[in-house]
């Protein structure tokens, strides 16, 4: 097939943006986003929950349905407008479409603030684990000694020990995001992305053998066939997927625009949602094999050890560590797990938001790492290195999921499909490269069946969460910071987009295209 001339770059006169210099390092970056606490924190446990093997179902429905569609939207998008997502969308529609990435910027900046909390416990609890520090009672010195939680309302005082670590973490990423996209983000991934599969592998293995194991497993993928008819399973699948696969919030749209022109990204895209997925399932079997192991150990059933996230992490585990023979390996392995994979997780979501920020302001890497990492790590350590980090994360993370990302993720495949009518575009200008062809099957999912499916999961959720308040929290932390910070982002993106750029960037979409 010939090849056209180059095509014209629309970035010329901008401060470089960056570039993954191999197919292979954009695979491993987007991986390395992709696998996350949501893998090792939060799959087993909502699997578990929501109908155990049956809820491979809606799982694997999720994944096929808007899961894998979505993510090649997330890289058209990216790929061909070649930009974060608020100048992607804004190349894609024009000013009202800017908005759409401010949101999805806007849902970044808060899900980065808390998502650096979770890595800072599980560092102290890697060191934790080699003296069990915990001693005989993981839940007491969880709530207790380490987190000092109050109830909600009640302090915001800081908490030291979770202080110093999380400072840590944001001196880390920030170093990163200074370094730039290959040099930083693409190294760290080509490092801790074997390195996390080694240790994990490791660690999955080791909890097989563990006595007890087996009946861990059974409880997991013993199936509930009951809960395929209730919704909540299903928004439980969608949400899962939605925030495993980062997709929908501006991470692979940031990503590919990090891509040469002529890369494959359906192909690529194949394989970071199935290793995504084949990593959510190791790691459901991993936990649930200790899960089994602790129940016999202490003889109670496993519905009694597995608890919900924070709980499963950082109370069971701790627990299984002091029971099991050479636990403190099983710790290490265990939170540093969570450590690799939690950081190179966050660097992609603070990069949405310093490409944005670099993008509209035409700022250096540095200066832009800077301008968003500083105020990103102040906000972090005011507001969750404190005695109410806990519920305020809890509420944070609930609403942000389910009205941030699955909201921004049905408003956009809507908009792109019907009011810029762009979806044809997209999908040949992935065809033109990829090796997964693209059919009406793909415009058919993207343009109307996962929208459908969407708005029914949204609006199955909003009646649960107005039937009665998440978690019995109070008024002010479900409507402050729940639906506080979900209205909170959407406003704040439409007043970013009414701001103007700096002269030197081209709004302008790319009119050429490359062939291969
Ligand atoms: N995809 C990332 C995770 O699963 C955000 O944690």
């Amino acid at each position: 097939m010939a090849t056209h001339a180059q095509a014209s770059d629309p970035s010329a006169g901008q401060h470089s943006r960056g570039h993954f210099t191999s197919r292979r390092v954009f695979i491993l970056a987007a991986i390395g986003s992709a696998v996350g606490l949501g893998n090792i924190w939060r799959f087993p446990y909502v699997a578990y929950e929501n109908g155990g093997g049956a809820f491979l179902i809606p799982y694997l429905v999720a994944l096929l349905v808007a899961g894998l569609p979505f993510l090649l939207l997330d890289y058209g998008i990216g790929h061909r407008y070649r930009g974060s997502a608020p100048l992607s969308f804004r190349r894609l529609g024009g000013a009202t479409a800017e908005t759409l990435g401010w949101w999805q910027v806007g849902i970044c900046a808060v899900i980065a603030i808390y998502y650096a909390v979770i890595i800072a416990w599980a560092v102290r609890y890697t060191f934790f684990s080699i003296d069990e520090s915990w001693g005989s009672a993981p839940d007491e010195f969880l709530f207790g000694d380490f987190l000092q939680v109050a109830e909600p309302g009640i302090g915001l005082d800081f908490v030291g020990g979770v202080f110093w670590p999380l400072l840590l973490v944001w001196l880390a990423v920030i170093a990163v995001m200074v370094a730039g996209v290959q040099r930083g983000i693409g190294a760290l991934a080509a490092v801790f992305i074997p390195l996390l599969v080694v240790a994990f592998l490791a660690l999955v293995i080791r909890s097989l053998f563990l006595p007890g194991a087996l009946d861990g497993l059974d409880a997991l993928f013993a199936p509930n066939w009951g809960a395929l008819t209730n919704a909540g399973v299903w928004a439980a699948a969608f949400g899962q997927i939605f925030f495993s696969l980062s997709i929908g919030f501006g991470i692979m749209i940031t990503y590919a625009s990090y891509v040469g022109r002529k890369t494959d990204m359906t192909g690529s895209g194949l394989v970071v949602g199935l290793a995504n997925s084949s990593f959510e399932l190791l790691a459901g079997i991993g936990v649930f094999a200790a899960l089994g192991f602790m129940a016999q150990a202490s003889g109670v059933a496993i519905d009694e050890v597995a608890t919900e996230g924070l709980g499963l992490a950082f109370i069971a585990f701790p627990a299984i560590i002091s029971e099991a023979p050479a636990g403190a390996l099983i710790g290490v392995l265990f939170f540093g797990s969570l450590v690799v994979a939690g950081l190179t997780s966050l660097i992609s979501v603070i990069e949405v938001v310093i490409s944005a920020v670099r993008d509209k302001l035409d700022l250096s890497r540095t200066t832009a790492s800077l301008v968003v990492g500083v105020p990103a790590a102040t906000a972090s350590l005011l507001l969750f290195a404190t005695t109410t980090g806990v519920p305020l994360l809890d509420t944070a993370d609930h609403f942000i999921n389910r009205f941030g990302i699955l909201l921004v993720a049905v408003v956009s495949m809507l908009a792109v499909t019907w009011v810029y009518r762009d979806l044809d575009h997209l999908r040949d200008h992935l065809n033109r490269t990829g090796s997964v062809p693209l059919g009406s099957w793909w415009l058919a999912l993207v343009g109307v069946v996962t929208p459908a499916a969407l708005v029914y999961v949204l609006i199955e959720e909003l009646r649960g969460v107005l039937a009665e308040p998440y978690e019995g929290y109070p008024a002010w932390l479900i409507n402050g910071v729940g639906w506080g910070s979900a209205a909170l982002v959407l406003v704040l993106a439409i007043v970013l987009a009414r701001l103007p750029w700096r002269r030197t960037v081209d709004l302008t979409a790319p009119t050429e295209e490359v062939s291969r």
